[in-house]
């Protein structure tokens, strides 16, 4: 027998979309969040630049919107623009009453303001930022306001293993009805039923060898969403960012914020020369594909394995103060960004496509929601805008609250739900089947679906995605699960929408670049893939 944990909500997820969404219903729901590692190890925790909303005298809504749109290369959906940029103000306002401290700093008359950076695709300053460790200061202060809220249980170490959909077990009811969910520590698998469940499990950096992203970003709510009925959007548009830290050990690998680049920062050959310019006229500003894809270019064009990133132009103080965290962590890498250029190179970052969703954060399948990075909503088109991402997390967090309240007294408790079978594995004999398959999906993933791609490298992709994966699910059927196992089982799955999604593309736009087609095409939609 599984034990059963009952609740109103179930939160699959802690990071910015998942917490937030926790705190807002937490007065009127019983709910449970699940971390599959600490509650702070999810994507948020790492963010550096800040959020980008409409605070500045000389901002409006119109120039935030027009900016997004261009980033997005055709492919935002403007309502969902307008929707999230308009809500920008009153989310940051509700962040700063959970206790977020963004930097602030005295204008000239004395009276302290909140400050705004600037970042790539921005023609404003208009991210609010803590320091270079946004992302830390969120997730501290609602980390601190969930544990303290005593509705709201947060099991950490607790990997979900896929949804419980109604009609899948012969009920009557489409419905998402709870999880399975593994303990990590004890082995135990146990059945979480919920009237409402929210996927809010980040993305899927750790598709590509090299990534920005911690280790947890294996995309499995986007993999566990498609098994269970949803359809999944424009999956081909993987973000890499142009400025990780380059160094030999891959563990060292660490985001230079493009607020480096946004306060000054030039981007130089080995030879010290300025490039950007040639690829741009925003040059350094400009949005990330183009940024990358121009990073990518020199380097291979050189045959080297890095360019440099040069902010020795600002006072020392003026570096120490804005990057702290950037300049410590390069220093004790043996850079002293003060007065030398530091290494870096582009590396996966984030997941612009994801779990198709309506403007409530609602999916296909009826009781199940998807917001933050894993869902689809449209804001980020082909490519998303730097400081975007965060602020999607908390405008779908309040918007999918507000709905799951609109239906708290309707939606019945579920019935009771079949146990996890673990009847007919066994032990497994060959773990190095799990690890080799990890690093050789990744590596594939980088060398032939990276950020210039042919069709002739998809289809290899696409070959041995479809190996590994009758492999994973050969194995998943005969032998006790592991977290590794779950998780590779989802990147190969995500692995495989990635390339579907990417060879449905005949043209180059935003993130997508193809030399087989290096034109965007004159009209353009989203890449829609359904499930079976
Ligand atoms: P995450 O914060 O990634 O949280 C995912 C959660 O899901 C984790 O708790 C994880 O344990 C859990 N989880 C996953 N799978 C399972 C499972 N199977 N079972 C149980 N739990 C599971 N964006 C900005 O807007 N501004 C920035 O300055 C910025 N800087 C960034 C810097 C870095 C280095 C990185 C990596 C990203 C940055 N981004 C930035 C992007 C932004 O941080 C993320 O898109 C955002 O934090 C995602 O939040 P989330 O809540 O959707 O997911
Ligand atoms: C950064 O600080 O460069 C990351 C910002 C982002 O990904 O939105």
């Amino acid at each position: 027998m599984s034990q059963q944990a009952d609740y109103d909500v179930l939160v699959i997820g802690s990071g910015a979309a998942g917490l937030s969404l926790a705190l807002e219903l937490a007065d009127h729901a019983n709910i449970a969040v699940l971390s599959k590692a600490a509650i702070d190890a999810g994507n948020t925790q790492y963010a550096q630049g800040g959020i980008s909303a409409v605070l500045g005298q000389d901002d409006t809504l119109e120039s935030h919107i027009e900016d997004t749109l261009n980033a997005g290369a055709g492919l935002c959906d403007t309502t969902t623009v307008n929707f999230v940029v308009s809500q920008g103000p009153a989310r940051i306002k509700w962040l700063i009453e959970q206790g977020v401290q963004f930097t602030q700093t005295a204008d000239n008359t004395g009276q302290m303001n909140y400050h705004l950076t600037r970042e790539g695709g921005h023609s404003r300053r208009r991210v609010i930022h803590a320091e270079d460790a946004t992302g830390r200061a969120v997730i501290t202060s609602l980390a601190a306001k969930t544990s303290a809220h005593p509705n709201i249980r947060i099991f950490e170490r607790h990997i979900v293993i896929d949804l419980i959909i109604g009609k899948k077990f012969g009920l009557a009811s489409r419905r998402c009805l709870g999880a399975y969910v593994f303990n990590i520590d004890t082995g135990e698998v146990t059945v979480f039923r919920a009237r409402f469940v929210v996927l809010a499990t980040g993305g899927a950096g750790n598709a590509y060898l090299h990534t920005s992203n911690p280790t947890v970003a294996t995309g499995d709510g986007i993999a566990m969403a498609w098994r269970a009925g949803c359809y999944v959007a424009n999956m081909e548009f993987i973000q890499f960012h142009p400025t990780c830290f380059y160094h030999v050990d891959d563990s060292n690998v660490f985001l230079i914020s493009e607020a480096v680049r946004g306060e000054g920062g030039r981007l130089l050959l080995p030879n010290g020369e300025p490039f950007m310019h040639k690829f741009d006229h925003r040059a350094e500003l400009a949005p990330r594909d183009i940024v990358a894809r121009a990073t990518d270019h020199e380097i291979k064009r050189l045959g080297c394995n890095y360019v440099f990133l040069d902010i020795t132009h600002q006072p020392a103080d003026f570096i120490i103060s804005h990057f702290p965290n950037i300049y410590q962590r390069c220093l004790d890498l043996g850079y002293d960004m003060t007065y030398e250029p530091i290494p870096v190179v582009p590396a996966a970052h984030y997941t612009c496509g994801g779990i198709m969703t309506d403007l409530t954060g609602k999916t296909d399948v009826e009781g199940l929601y998807a917001i933050g990075e894993v869902a689809h909503t449209g804001l980020h088109g082909a490519n998303r805008m730097a400081s975007n991402s965060l602020l999607e997390c908390v405008v779908f967090a309040h918007a999918a609250s507000q709905d799951i309240f609109n239906q708290l007294k309707n939606i019945p408790f579920p019935p009771d739900l079949p146990d996890w079978d673990a009847s007919r594995v066994t032990d497994s004999d060959e773990e190095v089947v799990v690890t080799h398959n990890w690093y050789e999906l990744r590596r594939f993933m980088w060398d032939y679906v990276g950020i210039v791609r042919t069709t002739k490298r998809l289809q290899r992709a696409k070959n041995r995605i479809d190996l590994l994966q009758r492999e994973i699910n050969e194995y998943y059927s005969n032998f006790r699960i592991s977290n590794n196992l779950i998780e590779l089982r989802n990147l190969a799955l995500v692995a495989d929408l990635i390339v579907r999604s990417a060879l449905l593309r005949k043209e180059s736009r935003g993130l997508h670049y193809t030399l087989d087609y290096p034109q965007p095409a004159p009209i353009s939609h989203d890449t829609i893939l359904i499930p079976d």
